[in-house]
């Protein structure tokens, strides 16, 4: 993978490039939290090809998915997300969770789910795992799927209907999960930009059309206004592009 030369149609560099470095993260003041997503695209925009992302990311793609879990404090999804890809634990390395230790993180980031319903299978493979997830919930969820997921999986409630994105947050930040890498869905992505909690999107712009009619990186609502983002960088591997956009 190289850098994109400026003005397109560029090289790659020769040498492959230090992907920590390039997605380093700001320092994050406890407390508080830094959202970062992390999306795959197609060139006519779709985020999956049916139902599901995998058919749009290459081997670099996979590298820059680790690397930025690697770097997280949590990785943050949505149920549907977690539904439809089958999430499991982030798998971490035995020198890359060494290093996380050093870095005073915990050995592997784990996972938090974000759902009002709680319609999520206490059995799947996430819950089963030895780091326990999170789930951020409402009040409103069913008092029945409550009781069953807490045997599974730390709960958070943090909303009365629905999850309030900035209160889930916030809880996570309280935990020492300050470094929050979203990857999902369109539905949670665009309650956290639309928000204004959204500081930075990485997006791998992978070569290929997928036609009309399929999810894009946001859903739901549209918003008043457009959220305006900075370029921080462009990579490139085999005609992917991996733009990592900053909040102005
Ligand atoms: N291209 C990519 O990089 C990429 C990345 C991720 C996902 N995807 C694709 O996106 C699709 C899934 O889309 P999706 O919109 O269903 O994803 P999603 O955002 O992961 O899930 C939506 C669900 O999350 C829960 N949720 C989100 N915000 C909430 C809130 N504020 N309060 C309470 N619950 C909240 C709700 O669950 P409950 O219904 O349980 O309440 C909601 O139905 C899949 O096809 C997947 O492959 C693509």
């Amino acid at each position: 993978m190289g850098q994109a030369a400026a003005g397109g149609h560029g090289e790659p560099a020769p040498d492959d490039v230090d992907l920590d470095a390039w997605y380093r993260l700001p320092p994050v003041a406890a407390g508080k939290a830094h959202v970062r997503s992390n999306f795959v695209s197609s060139l006519d925009g779709a985020a999956e090809v049916d139902g599901r992302s995998g058919a749009l990311g290459g081997s670099a793609d996979r590298r820059v998915f680790r690397t930025l879990r690697w770097l997280a404090d949590v990785v943050l999804v949505g149920a549907g997300t977690a539904v439809a890809e089958d999430y499991g634990p982030v798998i971490v390395p035995p020198q890359r969770r060494e290093q996380r230790l050093a870095a005073g993180q915990a050995p592997v980031p784990p996972v938090a789910v974000i759902s009002g319903s709680l319609r999520l299978d206490p059995s799947a493979r996430l819950f089963g795992a030895d780091v326990r997830p999170l789930v951020l919930t409402c009040r409103a969820a069913p008092a029945d799927r409550y009781r069953e997921l807490a045997a599974v999986a730390d709960m958070l409630v943090c909303g009365d209907e629905t999850v309030d994105p900035a209160a889930a947050l916030h809880a996570l930040a309280e935990r020492g999960l300050g470094r929050v890498l979203c990857e999902g869905g369109p539905s949670l992505h665009a309650a956290l930009a639309g928000a204004g909690l959204l500081d930075e999107l990485c997006l791998t712009l992978a070569p290929l059309l997928v036609g009309p009619d399929r999810i894009r990186i946001v859903g739901g609502h549209r918003w008043p206004m457009p959220v305006t983002m900075a370029l921080g960088h462009v990579l490139e591997e085999d005609g992917s592009l991996f733009l990592r956009y900053l909040r102005r």
